[in-house]
């Protein structure tokens, strides 16, 4: 690969849990490139490494050992300002539960990511409107998070996700918590996003369906890259690329999608 479209390098990530007798070793050493304006799907079995992986991306959690590169900088390197802006403008976190402020109106979470960064909502203004209108949640901005459907939540959270702009963006099961409808509705808007806009998602998912939406699938098995699927070319439809996901998810967990 062209090192200049390189936008991370995961490089023998190890990750171990407590001490002595009580170890778990959540990554083996994995390695991996994720190219910019790719659409990468990360799936493997309940406990495989993916949340932990997902984690020292961001650096909520420090690797035992190994490296993640951003654009050929050590991550574990920065500090202070440089650390401040990796967190909240370079790489942007979609969690499963949503993790919306309750006292805070749509336009206002999303907005918030911004506003920690100095920025006004009259700057904001012009890109939360090309999201809420990409994800189609234009129509409740001003309603607080009760008064909004599951998968208004998770649109709600995808646009705040994607205000700052950032390089990366990290998805752990977003679509975990929604009805397929609103998981397809959610997969659609994603892939849009990473289309129209060229950004870099990274998605975690146990669902085959949401995993056919993306470039490039890494299959994690005991903390360890096991398999990589790559969609053929722009030309293979979803339907198809579905069918070859199942068909790897069945010999990794010994029986259908739904043990992932
Ligand atoms: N904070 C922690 N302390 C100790 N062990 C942990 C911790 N977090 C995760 N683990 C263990 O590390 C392993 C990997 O966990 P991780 O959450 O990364 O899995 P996962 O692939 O995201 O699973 P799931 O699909 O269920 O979300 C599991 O065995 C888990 O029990
Ligand atoms: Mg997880």
């Amino acid at each position: 690969m062209n090192t200049t479209d390189r936008i991370l390098r995961v490089d023998s990530l190890t990750k171990t849990y407590g001490k002595g007798g009580n170890k778990t070793e959540a990554l083996r050493g994995i390695t991996f490139d994720v190219r910019e304006g790719e659409f990468l799907g990360i799936m493997g079995a309940s406990g495989s490494g993916k949340t932990t992986l997902l984690n020292c991306i961001a650096t909520m959690i420090r690797p035992t050992s190994g490296k993640v590169i951003l654009r050929g900088q050590d991550i574990s390197e920065f500090r202070g300002s440089r650390l401040a802006d990796y967190r909240g403008r370079i790489i942007g976190y979609l969690f499963q539960e949503f993790e919306l402020l309750d006292n805070l109106t749509a336009r206002e979470n999303i907005t918030l990511p911004l506003a920690l960064h100095g920025k006004t909502a009259r700057e904001a203004e012009g890109k939360m409107r090309k999201l809420a209108s990409m994800l189609d949640i234009a129509g409740v901005l001003d309603q607080f998070p009760s008064q909004l459907s599951g998968g208004q939540k998770q649109r709600v959270a995808a646009a705040r996700a994607f205000i700052a702009n950032p390089d990366l963006v990290l998805a752990d099961e977003p679509t975990g918590a929604l009805d397929s409808k609103n998981s397809k509705i959610l997969m659609d808007q994603l892939a849009s996003v990473n289309r129209e806009l060229g950004k870099t998602i990274m998605m975690v998912t146990h669902d085959a369906n949401a995993a056919s939406y993306c470039s490039r699938i890494l299959f994690i098995q005991d903390g360890r890259v096991f398999h990589e699927l790559r969609r053929h070319t722009e030309k293979e439809s979803t339907a198809a690329f579905y069918e070859r996901i199942v068909t790897v998810t069945a010999q990794l967990g010994g029986g259908g999608a739904n043990v992932l």
